[in-house]
């Protein structure tokens, strides 16, 4: 099957984002296994709110530097759920599929240590190599992995403390049924992020607002993604819509316009919620529809 593999690799008619960083052996249901790839890792359920508001930043792209933000990478792209990903492969950073080197060059123009040397990439559910004690180790190997690894932004001391408070509160669980993608799931997920980012305008912390505005959008973006094929044209538009409006509202600068135009958002989010809930089925986050796209 290998040469059905080259065939998914190769062609940049792939519907979701995420398959670009996938290898697979196999044709179409390996790849749809590959990116819906779930490894078993859930939040604990007394996670603070802290460890929620890193859950967001993990999976923005515009936290990461260089290469990886351009192509729209994230924390979350190797580490799927705060797990692995048996078929991540990204050119010139990967060996095997599951593994990355990212101390690569082509990652950062400073970090890079000029041998290839991709490892697999570790559950960070599970005990690692940096220590999970609070508070300390882990804050320090999160910034020298942004800043030097991925040419990142020096992180907001907020944004560390936020990303390794949720690698803290990562527990191995039960394997969640076939699919790790949810629509209700993608939507929770921009619903907190756009509450988040509210509050800390409240707050004036201006740079984690933006950061997690950047994660709500970038989910937003997944989930139209999903919505794909000419049926659902209205619904990505509805998508499209929410994600702009979202971005002015954070651009507003009086706080009663802006707890305005959050209040409106929010309340065009829920139609959309229920426009989308609709046409799910038709959706690619139907396994089925979702493998039919790939013969
Ligand atoms: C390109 C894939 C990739 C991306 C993107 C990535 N990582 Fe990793 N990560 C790895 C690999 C591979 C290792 C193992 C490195 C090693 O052992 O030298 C690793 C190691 C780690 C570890 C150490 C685990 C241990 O052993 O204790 C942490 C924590 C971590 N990553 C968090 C993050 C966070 C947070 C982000 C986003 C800012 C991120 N990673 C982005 C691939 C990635």
């Amino acid at each position: 099957m290998g040469g059905a593999a080259l065939l998914l690799a190769a062609t940049d008619a792939l519907p979701l984002r995420a398959m670009q960083w996938l290898k697979v052996d196999g044709g179409p249901d390996a790849m749809v296994a590959a990116v819906n790839y779930d490894p078993g890792v859930c939040l604990a359920a007394n996670a603070s709110q802290n460890a929620l508001t890193g859950e967001i930043l993990f999976r923005t792209p515009s936290l990461l530097g260089g290469q990886a933000a351009k192509a729209g990478l994230s924390c979350a792209s190797c580490h799927v759920n705060g797990g692995d990903n048996p078929n991540f492969h990204f050119p010139n950073a990967s060996g095997a599929p599951g593994t990355a080197d990212v101390s690569n060059s082509f990652f950062s123009a400073t970090g890079g240590n000029g041998t290839f040397d991709p490892v697999s990439i570790p559950n960070l559910a599970e005990p690692g190599k940096v220590s999970r004690a609070d508070p300390g180790e882990l804050e320090a190997f999160l910034k020298t992995l942004i800043v030097v690894e991925f040419a990142g932004e020096e992180p907001h001391p907020a944004a560390l403390s936020a990303l390794a408070d949720y690698i803290r509160a990562l527990r191995s669980c039960e394997v969640q049924g076939e699919s790790g993608r949810s629509l209700a799931g993608d939507l929770a997920l921009v619903e907190r992020a756009a509450l988040m980012a509210e509050r800390r305008m409240a707050e004036r912390d201006e740079d984690m607002a933006r950061l997690l505005v950047a994660g709500a959008r970038d989910t937003l973006g997944r989930i139209y993604e999903r919505f794909a094929g000419d049926d659902l044209r209205k619904e990505r538009n509805s998508i499209e819509h929410s994600s702009i409006t979202l971005h002015a509202a954070s651009r507003e600068t009086g706080s009663s316009n802006r707890i305005a135009s959050f209040a409106v958002w929010r309340e065009t989010f829920h139609g959309l919620r229920q426009i989308l809930q609709r046409r799910e089925d038709e959706s690619l986050y139907n396994v089925q529809r979702l493998r039919e796209r790939l013969e």
